[in-house]
Parts: structure tokens; sequence; C-alpha cells
């Protein structure tokens, strides 16, 4: 498809940046339900997406961005909410454009959780033999870079799928929570393990055991999210931040990405060693040469991703 017309199907696109000459697509409103036209970089990936709007932001168009859209449930994370966004993330991971993906929801929800009527009549069988949730775990496998935009409620599922991506920026109102225990059952998605991970065990016990929510303020203290907005700049800041590590060489940041996650899935020893190995791994790439070489030679490092 022509430039020209994609752009026209992602329209009306700018809104006021930082950086005023910077022109960034936003999502545009659409009743629930309606299919939204796909995205630049997903138009051969399949259907239109219903769920999803997907799209490229950032002054380059090197920011996959992704906004969860299923108001009418406040982005409850149904099977087919979920087989949309493995489908643009995939898209967005083949695409040599993209160097950073960005996904959020609305100013009330990023996610109010996995779809609590699909579950409800779910078995054991059912869940066991069919691998309930298993497919979620793409949103961790991702090699680029992925940061959560926060704003609103980010519960159970919703919690969990903003903890898959590397990084968390939160709204002033978002809130946090891991109430599945209210329901009778725990978190399925990585809940118990990754908010351990991340607040620390009395916090993590605590949330996962009452099911009360935390304020973006307190998930701030306790290293949940990096960094806190007011609700109307989250997103820009977020892809602000994308844009940033797409700036630098792809190739160079997944190995950066696959060191720092190897503190998360090994011990410090196994971790330290997968450290090294990519570290020397870099000095066999052209971008580590140019990197060094600009620095030396006083100017910006002009990266090709090799
Ligand atoms: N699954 C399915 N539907 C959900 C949902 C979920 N996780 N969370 C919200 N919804 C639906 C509600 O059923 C409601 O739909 P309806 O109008 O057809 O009844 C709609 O979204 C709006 O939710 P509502 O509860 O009316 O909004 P609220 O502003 O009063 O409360 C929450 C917001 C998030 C506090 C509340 O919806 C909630 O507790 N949701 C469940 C959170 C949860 O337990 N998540 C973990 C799931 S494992």
């Amino acid at each position: 498809m022509a430039a020209a017309a994609v752009r026209a199907l992602l329209r009306p696109a700018a809104v006021a940046r930082r950086r005023p000459l910077v022109p960034v697509p936003v999502p545009v409103p659409v009743p629930p339900g309606r299919p939204l036209p796909a995205a630049r970089g997903c138009s051969s990936a399949g259907p239109p997406f219903q769920f999803l709007q997907v799209q490229k932001a950032g002054a380059k168009g090197s920011v996959g961005l992704i906004r969860l859209q299923r108001p009418q449930a406040l982005n409850a994370l149904c099977e087919g909410l979920m087989a949309e966004l493995r489908r643009a993330l995939d898209a967005f991971e083949a695409d040599a454009q993209v160097g950073a993906i960005v996904i959020t929801g609305s100013d009330k929800a990023f996610a109010a959780g996995a779809d609590i009527k699909e579950m409800q009549g779910k078995n054991f069988q059912q869940c066991y033999g069919g691998a309930f949730l298993a497919g979620w775990d793409r949103v961790a496998t991702v090699r680029k870079p992925t940061i959560a935009a926060v704003n609103g409620y980010a519960l159970g599922g919703g919690c969990e799928l903003a903890m898959m991506c590397d990084i968390i920026y939160a709204g002033e109102t978002a809130q946090f929570g891991q109430p599945e225990i209210l329901l009778g059952t725990i978190p399925g998605a990585g809940g118990t393990q990754r908010l351990t991970r991340a607040v620390g065990k009395s916090l993590a016990m605590e949330m996962v055991l009452t099911g009360e929510r935390i304020s973006a303020a307190e998930a701030k203290a306790a290293g949940l999210v990096s960094k806190v907005f007011p609700v109307d700049k989250l997103l820009d800041a977020a892809i602000s931040c994308a844009e940033k590590i797409a700036g630098n060489s792809k190739l160079v940041v997944a190995m950066a990405k696959e060191s720092v996650n190897a503190a998360f899935e090994t011990t410090l020893a196994e971790g330290n060693r997968t450290e090294k190995r990519l570290f020397y791994a870099t000095f066999a790439t052209d971008d580590r040469k140019e990197g060094m070489t600009a620095f030396v030679e006083k100017r910006k490092a002009n990266f090709t991703d090799s």
C-alpha cells in the first residue's frame, strides 16, 4: 500500500508534542466494536484490529504504538484482544523501522484484568488442556523493548501485562493491583512472580493476599514503575522514551535487554556470564565500532543496526 494511502487511514494524526514540530499520531476514538484500520507495518499481518489501535509514532515512525481499545469492558483482556496483541507485536517485531514498542490503554483503564466473563465458565480441564493464558507470554518474549504507559486501572491481568513490559510509566491516577484473590483465584500470568521481583515480598504478599490496589505514587516508591506523569503527558513521555531507545543500535539494544532480563531469570553468576558474553559480542558489531569512533571523533554516532 502506498505510504500516502496508509497515512490517510491513520488520520487524524497530530497532537502537540513537547517538540511542537514533531507530530505524533494518536488513536481516533471509535465506537466500541467497530473494526479499526490496520496500521502501517501491520497491514499485511491479517484482518483489521477490533480491540486495538495500532500505528507507528515518533518523528521517524520508529515507535510501534498499540492502544488497547475495548472501552465497554475497561480493556478486559479477552482472548480475541490478546490474539490481536500478539499479531500487532509480531508485526512490529518484524518491522525494521520500529525500534521500541509502547502499549497503552485509555485514561480510565490500562486494562481491568483478564476477562472474568470469559473465565467464569471454565473448568480445570479447559484451562490445563488449552494452556489458558500461556499465549500472553508473547508480550514478555518480544525482543524489541516495550514500554507500558499506564493510566487508570491496571488490575489482575492488566497489571501482569504491564509487568511483562520492560519499562512501566504511570499516569498520576494509575492504580495497580492483583485482585484475583477476591474472585477466588490467584494471578496466572506471572503476577505472583513479577510483582514479587519488582516490589519485594512484603508488598507483593499484601497486594496478592488482600487484593488491595496501590497508587501510581506508591508503585513508583516501590520500584514497580520508573516514572509518573500527569495523565495527559503520559503517552508523549512514553513515546519520547521509546524514540530514544529506537535511536540506539537495535542490535545492541536487543543484547542489553537480553542481559537485563537475565537478572530476572537466572542466578547472579549465570546472569553475569550472560552479560559478559553479550558484552564481548558487541565488539563483533559495526555499531560498537561506530559508537566508540564517533565519541573519539566528537560527533554523533550513526548506527546501522549491524
Ligand atoms: N472482565 C470482564 N469485564 C470487566 C472486567 C473484567 N476484568 N472489569 C470490568 N469489566 C466490565 C464490567 O463487567 C462492566 O461491564 P457491564 O457494564 O457490562 O457490566 C464494565 O467493564 C465496567 O465496569 P464497572 O465495574 O461497571 O466499572 P467501575 O468503574 O464501577 O469499576 C473496576 C471498575 C475496575 C474497579 C471494576 O470493574 C472491577 O473490579 N473489575 C474487575 C477487576 C479484576 O478483578 N480484575 C482481575 C481479573 S482476573
